[in-house]
C-alpha cells in the first residue's frame, strides 16, 4: 500500500459540493487532482465552485494570491474516469446511491494500482457494501468530509468491515495533512455525525411544523441556546433539503422510527425547495 510520502495526485470522482470542495483543499495542499464527473458542464461548475471559494479566501487574506493560483494550476477537471488511472489515492463523492458508487468503485478498482488506496465520502451509506465490489475491500475507508469542505475542520473516517489498520491509519495522516482534525466512526448508518445531526435537524422542523416557534425563534434558539454557527432550519438550507431527505430516509431505513424524515421536509423537497442552492427552503435567499 502507498505512504503518504508516496502520495503525488489524488483522483477526486465527483465535482458537485463535496467533490469540489476536497480538490481545492487537496489542492491547496500541494497535491496534483484530477477531479472527474460524468459530464463536462458538471465539471466546469466545480472549477468555478473551486475558483470562487479560492477568491474568497484571498480576500480574507487566509490564502496569498500566488498560493491560490498555484492550486488551481494543480487541478486538472476531466469527464475520463480512465484520467485517474495514475492517482495514488482516490476520493469518491458522487451522488448518495449505493448503485452509482459501486460502479465507480468496480472502475477505480480495475483502472488504478493495486496499491492505491480508494476513499468514499459517504454519509450515511455502507462502506462496507461500497467495498465489497472491490478486490481490495482492506483498502477501502469512509472520508467524510464536512461542507464547505475549505472551512470546516473535521473529516470522519470510517472503518468498514474489512478496512486494513494501516488504512485508516493512512486515512487520518492524509486528513491530517489537509489541515483537518479526524475522528473515527464504525460503519453504522450515519456515522457519527449524521446519525445525531439528522434527528436534530428533523425535530427542528417537526418542531415549525407543530407551530412551537417561528423558523427564526428556532434557529435562534438553538444557536444562542448550544453555541452552534446555524440553527437546524438554516443548517439544513446549507445542506441541501434534498440531501437531508435522503440521509434521513437511509437512517430510517436501517435504524427505525426514531429517524423518520419530518413531514414538512418532504414536502419542501417535493415543492422542488431545497434550499439555498435552489434560493429557496425554509428561509428566501438571493440570487
Ligand atoms: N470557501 C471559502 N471560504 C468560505 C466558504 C467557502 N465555500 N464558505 C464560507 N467561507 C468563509 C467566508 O469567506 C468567511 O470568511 P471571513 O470570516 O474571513 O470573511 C467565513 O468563511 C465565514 O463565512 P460567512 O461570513 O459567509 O458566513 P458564516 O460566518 O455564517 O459562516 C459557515 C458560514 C462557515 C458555513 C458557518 O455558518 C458554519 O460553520 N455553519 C455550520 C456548517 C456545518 O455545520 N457544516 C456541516 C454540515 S453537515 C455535513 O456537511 C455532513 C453531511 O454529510 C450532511
Amino acid at each position: 500500500m502507498r505512504e503518504l510520502s508516496e502520495i503525488d495526485t489524488v483522483g477526486v470522482v465527483g465535482a458537485g459540493t463535496m467533490g469540489n470542495g476536497i480538490a481545492q483543499v487537496a489542492a491547496m495542499n500541494g497535491y496534483d487532482v484530477v477531479m472527474r464527473d460524468i459530464e463536462g458542464q458538471y465539471v466546469e461548475n466545480g472549477l468555478e465552485s473551486i475558483e470562487h471559494s479560492l477568491d474568497r479566501l484571498v480576500s480574507s487574506e487566509k490564502l496569498s494570491q500566488a498560493d491560490a493560483d498555484a492550486a488551481r494550476d494543480r487541478i486538472t477537471g476531466t469527464t475520463a474516469l480512465a484520467d485517474l488511472a495514475d492517482a495514488d489515492l482516490v476520493v469518491e463523492a458522487v451522488i448518495e446511491e449505493l448503485d452509482s458508487k459501486q460502479d465507480v468503485f468496480e472502475d477505480l478498482d480495475g483502472i488504478t494500482d493495486d496499491g492505491v488506496v480508494l476513499a468514499t465520502n459517504t454519509s450515511t451509506l455502507s462502506v462496507t457494501s461500497i467495498a465489497k465490489v472491490t478486490d481490495r475491500p482492506e483498502q477501502v475507508v469512509g472520508l467524510h468530509f464536512m461542507n464547505p469542505v475549505p472551512v470546516m475542520e473535521g473529516v470522519e473516517v470510517v472503518v468498514a468491515e474489512k478496512t486494513a489498520q494501516e488504512t485508516v491509519e493512512f486515512a487520518h495522516d492524509f486528513a491530517e495533512d489537509l489541515g483537518k482534525t479526524t475522528w473515527e466512526s464504525d460503519d453504522k448508518p450515519g456515522f457519527v455525525v449524521n446519525r445525531v445531526l439528522m434527528p436534530w435537524i428533523n425535530e427542528g422542523i417537526r418542531s415549525l411544523d407543530e407551530g412551537l416557534a417561528t423558523k427564526e425563534d428556532i434557529d435562534r434558539g438553538l444557536k444562542l441556546g448550544t453555541n452552534v454557527p446555524m440553527g437546524p432550519l438554516e443548517l439544513a438550507d446549507h445542506i441541501g433539503l434534498d440531501i437531508v431527505l435522503d440521509a434521513s430516509e437511509t437512517l430510517h431505513e436501517e435504524l427505525g422510527d426514531r429517524y423518520k424524515p419530518a413531514y414538512l421536509l418532504k414536502r419542501k423537497v417535493e415543492a422542488g425547495d431545497l434550499g439555498k442552492k435552489t434560493g429557496k427552503g425554509f428561509y428566501d435567499y438571493e440570487e
